[in-house]
């Protein structure tokens, strides 16, 4: 049984956090500890108007409040398998790098660090300042996993979720559950097939579907 802890900020993107939740919640192995921030609440009603609040919360086993410090994965002693934070805004970023434990999210992430646990942040904002990128680059020397949501595109995907599912593929690796979310790169014998199945008569006959290496 692993026991993984979710903070979602606000930050646009609450999909990515929805998204890994449901994965999560589909496997019987994992415990799920989830944490939202005020401006992630507003962020799903604005952004996911199909996701009730209720719904969001049911994908996990505990749920705490943001304000609530004397939660348990406020604490050290609380043993889990690792957090992530997705969406992790720019002021989520901040706290954490500089050990500003203001909500549960933050002092979990503070938490996290000082007893060398995993901590994965997908921070989203763009353009970047210098100061994002300070931040990201101090957690990252700490060894914070920073796996922004930047879509690949190798993998020809044809909706939103296919971009979403694509970046939390990447989270589930990354904290060892198995999970075939999003077709993985197979190598150019198959991604050649796939462009021809993709569009059989775009290309003329005898030319090559995707160009060759050298
Ligand atoms: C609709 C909306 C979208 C936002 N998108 C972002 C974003 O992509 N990145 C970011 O850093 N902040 C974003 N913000 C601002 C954060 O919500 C704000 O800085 C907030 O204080 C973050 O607090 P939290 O990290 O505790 O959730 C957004 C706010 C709103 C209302």
């Amino acid at each position: 049984m692993k026991r993984i802890v979710v903070g979602i900020s606000g930050a646009s993107g609450t999909i990515y956090g929805v998204r890994l939740l449901e994965a999560l919640h589909a496997d019987p192995d994992v415990e799920v500890h989830l944490v939202m921030s005020k401006w992630a609440k507003v962020n799903l009603s604005v952004e996911l108007p199909d996701y009730t609040l209720d719904r969001v919360k049911a994908l996990a086993d505990v749920v705490d409040d943001a304000n609530d410090m004397g939660a348990t994965i406020s604490s050290g002693s609380f043993r889990h398998d690792g957090m992530v934070i997705v969406p992790a805004s720019m002021k989520t970023v901040a706290a954490i790098a500089t050990g500003l434990g203001d909500n549960l999210i933050a002092r979990a992430a503070d938490v996290t660090l000082k007893e060398h646990r995993q901590l994965i942040v997908v921070p989203r904002e763009s353009p970047f300042s210098q100061i994002h990128l300070q931040n990201m680059l101090t957690l990252a020397r700490m060894g914070v996993e920073i796996i922004p949501p930047i879509p690949a595109f190798y993998n020809q995907p044809k909706t939103v979720d296919d971009i979403v599912n694509h970046t939390v593929m990447k989270l589930l690796d990354r904290l060892g559950i198995d999970n075939s979310l999003s077709p993985r790169w197979e190598g150019f014998e198959a991604a050649r097939a796939a462009v021809k199945q993709a569009v059989p008569a775009a290309r003329p006959a005898g030319e090559s579907d995707i160009a060759e290496v050298g």
